[in-house]
């Protein structure tokens, strides 16, 4: 159930989602377009008010997807990001210009560092170019947000002129980053509060703070600021994003929510769904939850010593001021077997949080029969793998077509590989290798003759039991870039082959060799978000 008001006249707190454009700058965590369009869904169930779905401009394939959402996704505000200039204003316009609700959202630097170091300009020049792609951006749409990039490295003096002026120009929403984790919760709070009350026409818009987590202040800085009267508070899920991350969804949600003694606000969200989201957004990046990880970590609700659970036992308050029914953390355990049926699959499906098109259903119901001859029972975590794997494997430029290896006490592990490109044309090699996953890597790499390299490789049981599926991530890299893969299979070779080629998909897809071109983050330094 949504939040509903508690008190009197409480304020809402708008919930900005950057999971899609700052969280996908986390490196390795580049989503494809079905993957992003799984997040943005759940997003919106989820109940956040403004989905940051990308960043345009940075290539046609992130364009695309961007675009998608917007066609989608209809509740939230669908936002695209763009660098004060007319192309990269086009470029989000063209991607969001569907949606119910679109918004864009222009930067550019506003502390001396950033001006002088990277765009070497005068503050005058970058205070006229500011303005006008405000006025530029309004062309579009009236919801135009304006974030000073670096704003809590800059001359307070300057931000009052800049900020009074591209309000001036139409700014509906005035974003304040602490784009390098620089500040500290007094002095953040404190400077929302002079903003607030210097700046001429601040009283107009919204105003919204936006913390990355360098010194881990980056939840607490945000919190500040809304004690002092931001009223939009950008976040990620998973508090994933550039560097050591921005501030997490699920934590200012849950703060905002125990203490409302503290903080009498509400917001729109539907709490049940974080963990949700929480577990969908680190399987599709990759990115694992570490398990003390406030709100959503496995041991955030778990307790240890005997003191503890004798407590906890005795009254659950004693030990415990979140319920994990809260933000849905106890999801009722259902099995499935190979006699369930379509209609069963595909609420299961549903309950955990996925809206697949009838071919997909069908593509899923085949697998899971599959599975399901070979496991006596499904659980929820398998099924999700299942649908996972499938949206991982969207248009990859190399599938597997036949794997088979040997290895044993006596034998040189071997393995022959056959894979599909795209155009159909198949590819075959044998290779040997320290292990037969080794030796299957080793095949993979004379088909593509792609000199990859295995950074870490982690396999883990889905479920429990000797037939579990088997999970594997992996991180490759090639040249200066690196990424995550992952892939399941009862049969951890398979799953192993699986992995690599998911993570060799999307690196090839990140070097344009697949459409999209320009990776975000991978620029130089102007380009970044
Ligand atoms: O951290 C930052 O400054 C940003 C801006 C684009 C808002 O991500
Ligand atoms: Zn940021």
């Amino acid at each position: 159930m949504a939040e509903k008001e508690q008190t009197a006249a409480p304020e809402k707190i708008f919930i900005f989602d950057s999971t899609l454009r700052d969280g996908e700058q986390t490196p390795g965590a580049r989503l494809n377009r079905d993957e992003k369009l799984e997040v943005a869904r759940q997003l919106a169930r989820l109940g956040v008010d403004i989905i940051e779905a990308g960043f345009p401009v940075s290539s046609p394939g992130e364009l695309q997807a961007v675009r998608e959402i917007a066609r989608r996704v209809r509740e939230p505000v669908i936002c695209g990001l763009a660098r004060a200039v007319p192309g990269d204003i086009d470029a989000a316009w063209e991607a969001i210009r569907e949606a119910e609700r679109p918004r864009l959202h222009v930067f550019l630097g506003a502390s001396d560092i950033h001006m002088r170091f990277k765009h070497r300009k005068e503050p005058h020049e970058l205070l006229y170019q500011a303005v006008e792609a405000v006025k530029y951006a309004r062309r579009y749409t009236p919801d135009v947000e304006y974030s000073p990039e670096d704003a809590t490295r800059a001359r307070e003096e300057y931000l009052y002129e800049l900020l009074a002026a591209v309000i001036k120009a139409g700014a509906s929403v005035i974003n304040i980053p602490d784009t390098v984790g620089y500040a500290v919760p007094a002095e953040f709070g404190a400077l929302i509060r002079r903003l607030r009350e210097k700046v001429p026409g601040m009283e107009r818009v919204i105003l919204s703070v936006h913390c990355h987590d360098d010194l881990g202040l980056a939840v607490a800085n945000s919190l500040a600021a809304v004690e002092n009267g931001a009223r939009q508070v950008e976040c990620n899920i998973n508090g994933i994003g550039e560097r050591a991350g921005n501030a997490a969804l699920e934590e200012i949600a849950v703060a905002l929510r125990i203490r409302r003694d503290s903080y009498p606000y509400f917001t729109g969200l539907n709490f049940e769904e974080i963990y949700r989201t929480s577990r969908l957004v680190s399987k599709l990046t990759g990115i694992p939850i570490p398990v003390n990880k406030a709100v959503i970590g496995i041991n955030a609700f778990a307790h240890s010593s005997g003191i503890h659970q004798d407590g906890v036992l005795k009254h659950k308050e004693t030990y415990e001021i979140i319920d994990a029914a809260l933000i849905g953390g106890k999801a009722a355990q259902m099995l499935l077997t190979a006699r369930s049926g379509r209609h069963a699959v595909k609420h299961h499906l549903q309950q955990l949080g996925f809206t697949l098109d009838e071919t997909q259903l069908e593509t899923l119901y085949t697998r899971f029969l599959d599975l399901a001859d070979k496991k006596k029972e499904v659980y929820p975590e398998d099924l999700e793998a299942l649908v996972l794997d499938h949206l991982s494997a969207a248009e990859p430029t190399y599938r597997l077509d036949y794997l088979q290896t040997v290895s044993g006490s006596k034998t040189i592990p071997a393995a022959v590989i056959r894979l599909r490109k795209k155009d159909d044309a198949v590819i075959e090699a044998v290779a040997v290798g320290a292990g037969p996953i080794d030796a299957a890597y080793n095949a993979i790499n004379k088909i593509t003759g792609l000199n990859i390299s295995l950074e870490n490789f982690e396999l883990s049981a889905v479920t429990h039991g000797r037939d579990a599926l088997g999970e594997v991530k992996v991180k490759i890299s090639h040249e200066t870039k690196s990424i995550t893969g992952r892939g399941t299979s009862t049969d951890i070779i398979e799953a192993s082959v699986k992995a690599y080629l998911n993570g060799l998909n999307k690196l090839l897809r990140l070097n344009g060799n697949s459409g999209d071109t320009a990776p975000l983050g991978h620029g130089n330094g102007d380009s970044q978000a």
